[in-house]
């Protein structure tokens, strides 16, 4: 198992997976991982949908890839790299997704993040499943599975839960695609903290965080 800081920033969407079935007991342990999380006043909320019947995510990838093609794909074609990225390797990035987008049905097993509403969700709503969809991530990489966190179904929202099979009041919010990774886990790829990080006013760097003030350590 690899120490928790190395699966921390080790942790990437791992789009090429095989079509290997993955043992339904480390499917187990990811689930404990996500039920383990932090959510709004403990109410676990929280409901995991595992899929592995393969025409319900036939259906469901129906949606993913409309949103690829009529909004994703585009955006990738005309955006540029984020920091820590390069053209190069945003062009990668851009071939996994679409490889993902056309595979989307063949990664033995998926388990989507839902909440059962008690209400309208606000923006709030997120911050009580994506700690348990992160914490599953995490695990996933832990016991060396691939997985990515998945949004895009949700541009068809309403088409895709309707294949989902969810029943009224549940909404999802991401779909993880899980199994044995073809490539090497390796380092996700970020801009330098310093840009984002601020030290009490808005846009003052944090002197700290500078590369010349870690020399000698
Ligand atoms: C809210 C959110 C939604 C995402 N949705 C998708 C998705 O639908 N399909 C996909 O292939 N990756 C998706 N991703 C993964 C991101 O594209 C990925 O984290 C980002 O490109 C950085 O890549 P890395 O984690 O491998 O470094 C999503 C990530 C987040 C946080």
């Amino acid at each position: 198992m690899p120490e928790l800081f190395e699966i921390l920033h080790g942790t990437r969407a791992m789009r090429r997976l095989k079509p290997d079935p993955v043992p339904d007991e480390l499917i187990r342990k990811i689930l404990e991982a996500g039920a383990s999380a932090a959510n709004g006043g403990n109410f676990q909320r929280w409901r995991f949908l595992v899929i592995k019947d393969r025409e319900i995510k036939k259906a469901v990838k129906v949606h993913y890839k409309r949103a690829f093609d009529e909004i994703i794909g585009p955006r990738y074609k005309t955006s540029a790299p984020p920091p820590g990225s390069s053209a190069a390797k945003y062009h990668r990035q851009h071939d996994a997704v679409e490889y993902l987008t056309d595979h989307f049905d063949e990664a033995p097993v998926w388990i989507v993040a839902c909440l059962q509403e008690g209400e309208a969700p606000t923006r709030m709503s997120g911050a009580s499943i994506y700690p348990a969809v992160q914490n599953m991530l995490l695990a996933a990489r832990g016991l060396g599975l691939g997985a990515t966190l998945t949004t895009r179904h949700l541009f068809f929202e309403e088409d895709s839960e309707r294949a989902l099979g969810l029943p009224p009041g549940v909404c999802s919010y991401a779909i993880l695609p899980i199994g044995w990774p073809m490539g090497n886990f390796g380092p996700v790829g970020r801009g330098p903290l310093e840009e984002i990080v601020y030290l009490d006013r808005w846009g003052e760097r944090w002197d700290a965080l500078s590369p010349a003030s870690n020399d000698g350590e």
